[in-house]
């Protein structure tokens, strides 16, 4: 299917990358027979990248992972299209989500490509015969990848799985780029307030961190970050951010976006501390970050001054709005699209060669995580650069000799 007007077609355009894989793998259809589930963030690019895996010859069995991302219009653009079966609803609750997760599963798909581990968790928690089965997975999330490495060393890991996050393509993009931009245009859509002369504060200076950071301050805002890696800490004071503890980060912050993987970073003794009118929100994969239940307690009552925004009214007149629930903010808000379409393109293509490579390839892996190989990573990132017009220097043989010659013995050098 490729029409002008579906849901789809705006995203098309942007995501050359999956467009040429499909294009390539058409006729030959390496996918024929398998069965691949789509654990994601159920919006337009996702789309994309299910039909991407279907007209490569995979039936394709599609679920959220996380129950409010589900975007209604690409229901609809996939529901009728032939090799495509979803389960998942837009709006559904979060036990229709599970429920449609667990129908999935029984469904016993050769292949997951998770997100979050959400899928992966379920299968082996819940339905261990069909993990059995199952060749091989790929994750996208650090946040997926932690759970993935938790199981594996429980020694529960029942199948091999390519921890897509961890490959450059991945994170020096999607992470970066991708949840740098996006966090910061729902957080200013969504409030519909400028970031420039605020201070923003950041919690976490990893991949996603350093990105919304980086474009903050790029709008002209005045940017602290809080860490608890003291590497971490020193390279975002380096690249000239102030770092500070969340307890003195609180009081003059105008807004906090939390991004650890971690959990009760904003909790009510820093609200305690913070102005009337701060903004929290959440760039992190799981809702746990801003600690919802401390602040509840503080509130005497709660409103939604606008969509997407939760205002939580303390005893003492002061406002603290959170958006999106403290889920990701960048995914889960009203007016939210997700990262930009060029960033996914890479990431999905990424998640396209790691099933190709687990189910198609001649690797023999044992359970486990594994990274995926160098020359995927650098063969998606060639046909990036294809799709940009963009021509790189091949090193010429001498270089190749003198980056072999550990001797340095010809004196040419
Ligand atoms: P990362 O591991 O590179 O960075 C996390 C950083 O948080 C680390 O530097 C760590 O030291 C720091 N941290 C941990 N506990 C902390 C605490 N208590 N206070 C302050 N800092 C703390 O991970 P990455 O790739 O930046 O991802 C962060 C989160 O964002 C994960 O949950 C990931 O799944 C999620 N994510 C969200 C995306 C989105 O679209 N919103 C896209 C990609 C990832």
């Amino acid at each position: 299917m490729d029409t002008e007007d579906d849901a789809l077609a705006w995203t098309r355009d942007y995501t050359p990358i999956l467009r040429s894989l499909a294009a390539e793998h058409g006729d030959s259809r390496p996918f024929e027979g398998y069965t691949i589930a789509v654990a994601s963030h159920l919006e337009t690019k996702t789309g994309i990248l299910i039909e991407t895996l279907r007209d490569a010859g995979a039936r394709v069995l599609v679920t959220g992972s996380e129950p409010y991302s589900t975007d209604a219009a690409v229901v609809r653009a996939l529901d009728t299209q032939e090799g495509i079966e979803l389960f998942v609803e837009a709006d559904t609750t979060e036990e229709a989500w599970e429920a449609g997760q667990h129908d999935l599963i029984e469904r016993e798909p050769d292949f997951l490509l998770d997100d979050g581990c959400e899928l992966i968790a379920k299968a082996h928690a819940e339905h261990p015969e069909v993990c059995r089965q199952v060749i091989g997975g790929g994750e996208q999330t650090t946040a997926g990848i932690t759970r993935l490495e938790a199981m594996e060393s429980d020694g529960v890991l029942e199948f091999p799985v390519y921890g897509v996050n961890d490959t450059p393509m991945k994170h020096f993009f999607d992470n970066v780029h991708g949840t740098g931009e996006s966090a910061l245009s729902n957080m200013q859509i969504t409030t519909n307030t400028m970031l420039s002369g605020k201070t923003v504060v950041v919690a976490g200076y990893g991949y996603c961190g350093r990105g919304i950071a980086r474009k903050a301050r790029g709008v002209g805002a005045r940017t602290v970050v809080t860490e608890v890696d003291p590497r971490k800490a020193l390279e975002a004071h380096t690249d000239g951010h102030r770092i500070t503890e969340m307890a003195e980060a609180a009081e003059i912050a105008d807004y906090v976006i939390t991004s650890t993987g971690s959990r009760e970073i904003v909790r009510a003794e820093h609200v305690e501390a913070m102005s009337d009118g701060v903004i929290l929100a959440n760039a992190g994969h799981f809702d746990v970050e801003i600690d919802l239940d401390g602040l509840e307690a503080l509130a005497e009552r709660t409103t939604q001054p606008r969509e997407g925004v939760t205002r939580y009214h303390l005893a003492d007149g002061r406002r603290i709005n959170v958006l999106a629930r403290g889920r990701l903010v960048n995914l889960t808000g009203p007016h939210s699209s997700g990262h930009p379409a060029e960033v996914m393109d890479t990431t999905f293509a990424m998640m396209f060669v790691a099933a190709q490579d687990l189910l198609t390839g001649d690797r023999e892996l044992a359970p486990g995580v594994y990274a995926i190989p160098d020359r995927l990573d650098r063969a998606v990132a060639e046909r990036k650069l294809e799709t940009l017009g963009v021509a790189i220097d091949a090193p010429t043989d001498s270089q190749r000799e003198y980056a072999a010659d550990w001797e340095h013995a010809d004196s040419s050098f």
